[in-house]
């Protein structure tokens, strides 16, 4: 049995992909789940913060951590440049930000251009940046969900891949909203990452085209049968 995880995979025909993380990582953990059945093989997973949980997931399924702590770095240039220069030893054909809360160079989203996908919770174009169940909420939308994009020099402003949307409740409060979009994170990043590593989804001349045939510009409709309390 191969001792180093990268040994395994010789004759691995999955996608080689890396993951970056800053938490949680309970996206990081949907796609561990469904690596195989997607056609992916995470390489590594690498956190621009230290001892977080994300990083012991990947450490269970004995995928490599790697910790790059941003403050180690005087400007968000060089610690790009390092990101990349980690990235990069893994040979990755997509990178996937999940959690990834970082604004990324010019350098760096050029660099990655067409193999870079991220999950941002909202309906895009709405609510880009931070607090966005809070910003739905008191805007009182009737309904609210998440994005999966191709990530351009624009921040959260790459087009838009797939989205799940889900009704706003009464008596909604950040944390209930912020945790039945989680659900739909976990279902569509997979679906979204697996189009990518099969060769059905592509970015080109600024639209992501599934199957050759131009997205929605929200991106596909992801039907949510039914919501938990
Ligand atoms: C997710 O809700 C993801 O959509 C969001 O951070 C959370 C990470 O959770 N990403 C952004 O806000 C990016 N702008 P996780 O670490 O449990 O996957």
């Amino acid at each position: 049995m191969a001792s180093n995880p990268s040994d395994q995979n010789l004759n691995d025909d999955r996608l080689p992909v890396v993951v970056l993380i800053s938490g949680s990582g309970s996206n990081l953990q949907a796609l561990i789940d469904t690596q195989e059945d997607i056609g992916i093989r995470i390489a590594a997973v690498i956190s621009n913060k230290p001892s977080v949980l994300g990083l012991k997931r990947a450490m269970e399924a004995r995928i490599p951590a790697e910790a790059l702590n941003h403050k180690d770095y005087e400007t968000r240039e060089q610690f790009d440049q390092a990101l990349m220069e980690l990235i990069n030893s893994y040979n990755p054909k997509l990178v996937v930000l999940a959690g990834f809360m970082r604004i990324l160079t010019p350098e760096f989203t050029r660099f990655y251009e067409q193999r870079l996908l991220n999950i941002h919770p909202s309906l895009l174009p709405k609510y880009k940046g931070l607090h966005t169940h809070r910003r739905a909420l008191e805007a009182g939308d009737a309904e609210h969900g998440v994005t999966v994009h191709f990530v351009t020099s624009e921040l959260d402003g790459g087009p838009p891949v797939i989205q799940a949307r889900i009704p706003v409740r009464s008596g909604d409060t950040e944390e209930t909203l912020q945790k039945r979009v989680l659900v739909q994170e976990h279902i569509i990043y997979p679906v979204a990452v697996g189009w990518f590593a099969s060769g059905r989804l592509c970015l080109k001349e600024n639209k992501a085209l599934l199957d050759n045939v131009p997205l929605p510009a929200q991106g596909f409709q992801h039907t949510v049968l039914s919501t938990p309390e």
